[in-house]
């Protein structure tokens, strides 16, 4: 495995040295697996669902058969039917015994083989309509149900699927993931979506299908103490209050907090101080302003007011308060609650519950809390 440029990574999965805690996720995502089951994982944006698949990937891999697909980026069946043979063939040279098996179906299925310029790992496409490609990946599908070793498969962006043009495609998977008893699922995705559109649902095919799991932040005292080692692994001294410091700026968001440290550790000195980290962080802030800039350009004025008045408290219980309107000036209930819509389809605010079970709104993009100014903690 690569070793990243800091020891704070923020982007991809570079073994569980870079990995801080999920433990007992791991051994509930391990134990669904060996039982057969299918989970169901979602989480906030950017607080860790990828990088928890992968890592568990990593302590399967001698025993299963892992195959990662993001589906973000495809847009029907067909493209689907492509990132699955890409990635069955794409850890499997053809030299090994699996790899020689799985290149024969796919070659059955007259794809068209590119080689990434940059990876270097082969691109499958295959032109099929859309009954085709679902023949196809049920081909696939089958050909992995009668392997020696098991298999599972990670489908992540899950939600995606629901664009797609081909109807009722998730009765058709269900359908099929229900007959499988060598390869297991997980379905990744922001919860928003995942757990609305299609596993809460009752009239939806993928209801209680499978088992539900969702993760939160990293516990303070455990991220606190892994970022402190990682520092101290590179004689970088930093106390546990700067690293507080750090997390509670951060907001505990698992990919801002890599980011924030990620760049202190480049900025070179031995010892890290309240100073360091809050220079560090006022230069990603501007860095970042002509981010800021953009989602007021995409936006309408009510929801860019929204938008701010939310980063600017933090978490908002009753946003059609009259409260909440008047100091913020954002017009009547009606208005407010057609931006809280748009701004929740953009995926810029979400919806949770605090520890009580009080419904509130905040903003994915702590970044852009900590510009706007945020009041309260
Ligand atoms: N447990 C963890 N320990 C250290 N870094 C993590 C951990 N989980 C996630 N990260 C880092 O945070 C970034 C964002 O996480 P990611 O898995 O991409 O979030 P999501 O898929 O939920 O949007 C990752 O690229 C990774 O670098
Ligand atoms: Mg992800």
């Amino acid at each position: 495995m690569e070793t990243p440029r800091t020891p704070f990574p923020a982007t991809g999965y570079y073994g569980p040295k870079y990995f801080c805690d999920r433990k007992e996720e791991l051994d509930q995502l391990t134990k669904n697996i060996k039982g057969g089951n299918s989970t169901t994982l979602v989480a906030l944006r950017r607080l860790g669902k990828t990088a928890l698949i992968k890592h568990l990937f990593y302590h399967l891999r001698s025993k299963y058969l892992t195959i990662y697909m993001d589906i973000l980026p495809t847009e029907s069946l067909n493209n689907m039917l492509n990132r699955l043979s890409t990635a069955i063939v794409s850890g499997h040279p053809e030299k090994s015994a699996f790899g020689k098996k799985v290149w024969n179906v796919i070659r059955s299925l007259r794809p068209v083989i590119s080689y990434d310029a940059l990876s270097g790992l082969p691109q499958v496409s295959i032109k099929a309509t859309p009954d085709e490609s679902r023949s196809s990946i049920e081909e696939l599908l089958a050909f992995l149900e009668k392997q020696p070793k098991p298999v599972v498969i990670a489908l992540d962006e899950f939600q995606q699927i629901l664009e797609y043009p081909e109807k009722q495609t998730d009765a058709w998977l269900r359908s099929i993931v229900q007959n499988l008893n060598n390869v297991s699922f997980i379905f990744s995705g922001s919860q928003q979506h995942l757990v609305a559109d299609m596993f809460a649902n009752p009239e939806r095919p993928f209801f209680r299908s499978t088992q539900f799991m969702k993760i939160g932040k990293l516990d303070e005292g455990t991220y606190r103490d892994f970022i402190i080692e990682k520092f101290k692994e590179h004689s970088k001294d930093i106390s546990g209050e700067v690293v507080t410091e750090i997390l509670r700026w951060t907001d505990l968001y698992t990919y801002y907090a890599q980011l924030l440290c990620n760049r202190i550790f480049l900025s070179g000195g031995k010892l890290i101080t309240s100073e360091t980290w809050k220079d560090e962080a006022a230069k990603i802030l501007k860095e970042q302003e002509f981010v800021f800039f953009g989602y007021r350009e995409m936006l309408t004025k009510p929801q860019w007011a929204l938008l701010k008045a939310i980063a600017s408290e933090g978490k908002v219980f009753q946003p059609t308060s009259y409260d909440f309107i008047s100091e913020h000036s954002l017009g009547n209930p009606a208005t407010v609650l057609r931006s809280l819509k748009s701004l929740m389809g953009k995926e810029m605010i979400y919806r949770e519950k605090d520890a009580e079970g009080n419904s509130y709104y905040g903003i994915y993009d702590v970044l852009f809390g900590r510009w706007v100014g945020r009041k309260r903690d």
